[in-house]
């Protein structure tokens, strides 16, 4: 089975033909909803709204084990996360989308793994590429099938947040190698790893990072541009169901 996960701009999943909702406990407490399934062509599908139905828990206390151990629990082994980030690199222009192939992660305090504990073996999970390769490959496929333009690789910087980046942070993530910026591409990445699910994220490119395109002293939102960005994101997820 795929999950999808949608990110504070996709709470709803419009091309899921639903079939029941399931609330889903877990050992490390309440995921961020019920989980809706449904079917998206033939591919059975479980939608997760990372932030809630109502899109009320920020980034920082996102209960990222609980979310993702009740994926794994009801038989997941894809994922797909949906996510919207700064663009930082020129050619990451607001209403595009990424597949990204790396990660820094900048994000502390989260809990960030299933090993804990004294009675829990220690296990150092490969984590050099963040992102199933096979995975990558369908999702590309599926955004040339469907002419949906979306740009192949790019290092994902996870920030802490809530709040947005200064022009100075994002300019140490472009030092350090980062080209998009976004708060919740860790530790879900990791802990989908932890459980050997394959994980990719999707990123939505919803404005120009702190200090970059055409406003460098106030970071805008473009609407249109996000409505786009989501139809652009469905077609994307219809072909990858279908092929
Ligand atoms: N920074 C961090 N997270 C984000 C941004 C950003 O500019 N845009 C969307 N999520």
């Amino acid at each position: 089975m795929l999950a999808i996960i949608g990110g504070s701009r996709l709470a709803q999943l419009p091309i899921l033909q639903i079939t029941h909702r399931q609330v889903v406990r877990t050992p490390f407490g309440d995921p961020s909803c019920a989980l809706t399934f449904g079917r998206i062509d033939s591919q059975n599908v479980v939608f997760m709204a990372r932030h809630g139905y109502g899109n009320s828990i920020a980034p920082h206390e996102l209960n990222y084990r609980a979310n993702i151990w009740a994926l794994h629990s009801v038989g997941v082994k894809r994922v797909l996360a949906i996510g919207s980030v700064g663009g930082i690199r020129p050619d990451m222009a607001p209403g595009m989308l990424v597949v990204p192939d790396n990660i820094i992660d900048y994000t502390w305090g989260r809990k960030h793994t299933f090993y804990e504990g004294p009675d829990r073996p220690l296990v150092r999970v490969d984590f050099t590429l963040p992102y199933d390769p096979e995975l990558r490959r369908a999702v590309l496929a599926a955004a040339e099938n469907s002419a949906v333009p979306c740009l192949d690789g790019g290092v994902y910087a996870v920030t802490q947040g809530p709040r947005l980046e200064t022009a100075a942070e994002v300019l140490r993530l472009q030092r350090d190698g980062a080209d998009m910026v976004g708060m919740t591409g860790m530790p879900e990445a990791a802990l989908a790893r932890e459980l050997g699910l394959q994980y990719l994220h999707v990123c939505h490119i919803a404005n120009w990072a702190a200090g970059k395109g055409a406003s460098p002293e106030r970071i805008q939102f473009a609407d249109d541009a996000l409505a786009d960005g989501m139809a652009k994101v469905q077609a994307l997820l219809t072909v990858f169901c279908a092929q």
